[in-house]
Order: C-alpha cells, then structure tokens, then sequence
C-alpha cells in the first residue's frame, strides 16, 4: 500500500498550553453514559468481558449478532487496549434504542417513531456554551510528541478494509471560513501514524466545501473529531441536513434541550464537552496518503483505496477508561444507519407529500433493510383506480410498490418491509 505523504505548506504554529482547559476527574458523566444507563434498564446491552480484537473480530460479531432485537454490544476487554470499550450495534435496527435515541420511550410502530422526528426535526435550539473545565473530555490531555491516537482501540470491521479505523461512529467538527457556520458530519476516519488520521470526506459534502475553502486560502483547515458520543449526535452528524446550517442546533432541537459545548483554545471549534474522546488538528493543503477502501453500508466497497487529506493531529482530549463509538456498515439489518436513515428519509418525503397535497396518506416507509435510501413504500388510502398511479409518481425515484400496499389489509408498512 502506498503510504506516501506529499507535504504541504507551512506547519501550524505550536498549540497554545491546555492546563488550563483540564477537567476535574469525574466531574460529570458523558452523555453516552446516561444513554447507555437507559439502554441497560431496558435489557438491551449485552457486555462482553471476553478478550477481543479490534482486527475483525469485534466487527464480525457484531455481524453475526445485529438483528431486530439484537442488543447494544459493549466490549470492555479488547486486546491491546486495557482501560478502553468499544460499542457496536448502538441502535441498528433496533425500534426501542431508536426511540431512545430521539428522546421518546420505546414505541410499538416505526411509523410513531417517524412521525415523532419529522416533529423534532421542524425545531431547532443554538448550543450552550460551558467552560473547558466542565467538559468530561477534558479529564485527561495530551499534546504534541506526546500523542498516540493507537491508545485508542481502532477497528478493522471487514478483511479488504485498508487499516485500522478510529472513526466511523465520530462526529466531525469544521468550520466554513467565510460565514462561520459550524459543520457536525460523519466522515470515516484511517489511522496513518501516531499523530495521524485520514479524514475521507466525498465531494460535495460539507467538510469537503469547509476545506477546499480554507485550503483556497493557503491556510491549514482546524478540525476535530470526537467519539464515544451520544447516538443523537451521530444521526445528525451522518444525515445531509442544509449546508447552511449546523448539526448542533438539530440535536438540541430533537434533544429538548442545547448541547453543551466549550470552544478549543487551540481551533476555536465549539466541541461537544460530554463526548468521551475528542482530537483536534490540522488538514494541510494537498497533504494526502493512501487511504481506505472500506466496506459500505451496501454491503460491498465502493471507492478503491486513493489519495485523502488526513488530520495532523495536535492535542487529544478523554475522560479515564473511554468509549469509542463503532459503527458498522453492512447489508441488511446489521447496518448501524439503516433504521435512522429509513426513519429520516420517511419522515422527508412523508413531508413533502403532505406539502404537495397528496391526500389520505397513511404511512411512508423507507425500509431499513435497504439502508433505508433503496426502497420507499408509501401507503395511501385508495378512493379510485387511477389515484393509485399518481402516488407511484410522488414516490419520485424510489423503487414503489402499491400492489403489495395494497393487498395488505391494514397497510402495515412494518409488514410490508419484511415480505
Ligand atoms: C459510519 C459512517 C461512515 C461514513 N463515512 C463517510 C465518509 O467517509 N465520507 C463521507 O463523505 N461520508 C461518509 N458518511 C456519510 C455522511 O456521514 C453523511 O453523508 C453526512 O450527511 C455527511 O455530513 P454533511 O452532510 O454535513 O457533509 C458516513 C456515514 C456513516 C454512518
């Protein structure tokens, strides 16, 4: 594999101290623990106390495991990694983690549940900003020559896979040059060396519009990356909200109350003060190295390995014994996305149906077991043969398929998607 580095401009100057920014120890608890508290009330998480490695393993059984009603996996001993979890299966396909997810308690239907986002998503409420003294991230720092980013337990999730991966359930942090608009995005993310880590972002996205703004500058783009997050926070972070506006907002909105973030002395990002991890750095211009392939929420890998810009990594922040959020991308229900993005892209064009007057609308189902983009069921109650026609034409795209609505006597979507 070429592991080349094409060097850039200028490096950064050297980052301000961070004593200053240290939190007490225990503090305050993350918010992936209190979500996690919940999940275990409900006798969803299973913790597994078996060595396991992060090279496969942990990906394969997680594989083998997710399922409707498979439970949130929690591997506390991971070889290599003594003091350090890793969580897999957060939500999957799993209704009543979901639901947990956007702050309702377990419901019976997905199509409550979708009804219950499309509400959430219409409200929107700025962060709150905290002092770097009370973020949980902050229990322990460590800057410069000091950094190895490998403490952390990395995941190969399928053999073909070009490395290790630090992130894949992380939320991205940048920031648009000109307007000042935060972005909170998904990106996978390879680990190149200590203080280095590939930051695939595909064009078009925002982060890839932040950087090719900064870079048009000459300048190096501040980034962050935070892990073991609240599941919320990565369901904005991997949905394509508008471009102007930021992921934060849409998880206080969902949340019922603001994020709580404190700004980085050393990128001016807003960070997420109750994540369990949080790296920050760099992208120099035309820095890449060879990153990737990975496997894909299709199933299959799509981009080969190739040239990507990767984070010099300046200063890494984690409270003691640290989870890092997993997620797998796979086929089928053992795709950590395919519920939520079938949640949010239901709850989307169930919306603009409504806008568009289509009338006696009973659910729209964007099915989970195809990532929730391939297949989108939209269930209307038929009042003469040719309406149903011009429901197929709203369906705009997506594969549509009256008949089997249809011939369903409740239109249960639920049933639908399964058959
Ligand atoms: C586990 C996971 C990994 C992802 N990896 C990438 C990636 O490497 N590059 C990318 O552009 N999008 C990736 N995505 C999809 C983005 O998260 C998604 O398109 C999101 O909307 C991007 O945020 P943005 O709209 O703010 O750019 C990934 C999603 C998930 C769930």
């Amino acid at each position: 594999m070429d592991m080349s580095v094409t060097v850039g401009t200028a490096r950064q100057p050297q980052p301000a101290k961070a004593e200053g920014q240290k939190a007490p120890r225990g503090a305050n608890s993350s918010d992936l623990d209190a979500w996690l508290e919940k999940v275990e009330l409900l006798g969803e998480l299973k913790r597994i106390t078996a060595e396991v490695d992060p090279d496969l393993e942990a990906a394969t059984i997680t594989y083998l495991v997710a399922g409707e009603k498979s439970p949130a996996l929690l591997f506390e001993n991971i070889k290599g990694h003594p003091g350090h979890r890793a969580l897999y299966n957060m939500v999957g396909c799993n209704l009543s983690r979901f639901c947990l997810m956007i702050g309702e308690q377990p419901m019976d239907h997905p199509l409550k549940a979708v009804q219950s986002l499309q509400q959430k998503l219409g409200r929107k409420v700025p962060p709150k900003e905290v002092s770097a003294e009370q973020a949980i991230c902050n229990q322990n720092i460590v800057e410069g020559n000091d950094i190895d980013i490998r403490i952390f337990p990395a995941q190969r999730m399928w053999p073909l896979d070009g490395g290790m991966y630090l992130g894949t359930g992380d939320a991205v942090v940048t920031k648009d040059p000109e307007t000042g608009r935060v972005n909170v995005g998904t990106y996978r993310m390879m680990i190149k060396g200590p203080r280095e880590v590939g930051v695939y972002t595909s064009p078009g996205k925002d982060a890839t519009i932040d950087r090719e703004k900064w870079w048009r500058r000459g300048k190096p783009m501040p980034i962050a990356a935070a892990y073991g997050i609240d599941p919320l926070l990565f369901l904005v972070a991997a949905t394509s909200l508008p471009k102007t506006e930021c992921e934060y907002d849409y998880y206080s909105g969902i949340n019922g109350a603001p994020i709580e973030v404190f700004i980085s002395d050393l990128t001016g990002l807003p960070l997420p003060a109750r994540a369990e991890i949080v790296i920050e750095g760099f992208l120099y211009p035309d820095e890449t190295f060879a990153e990737g392939p990975f496997g894909e929420f299709t199933g299959y890998y799509g981009r080969p390995s190739g040239a990507t810009p990767f984070m010099r990594v300046e200063r890494v922040r984690y409270r003691d014994n640290p989870t890092l959020t997993c997620a797998l991308m796979a086929d089928s229900a053992a795709n950590e996305c395919g519920l939520f993005w079938a949640a949010l892209r239901s709850a989307g064009i169930w919306a603009d149906l409504q806008k568009l007057g289509v009338p006696g609308i009973k659910g729209v189902w964007s099915i989970p077991e195809a990532a929730g983009w391939g297949i989108t069921v939209v269930s209307i109650r038929r009042r003469y043969r040719s309406e149903q026609y011009r429901s197929g034409v709203v369906g705009n795209g997506d594969a549509f398929a009256p008949s089997a609505v249809d011939r369903h006597p409740a239109g249960d979507l639920e049933h639908v998607s399964r058959s």
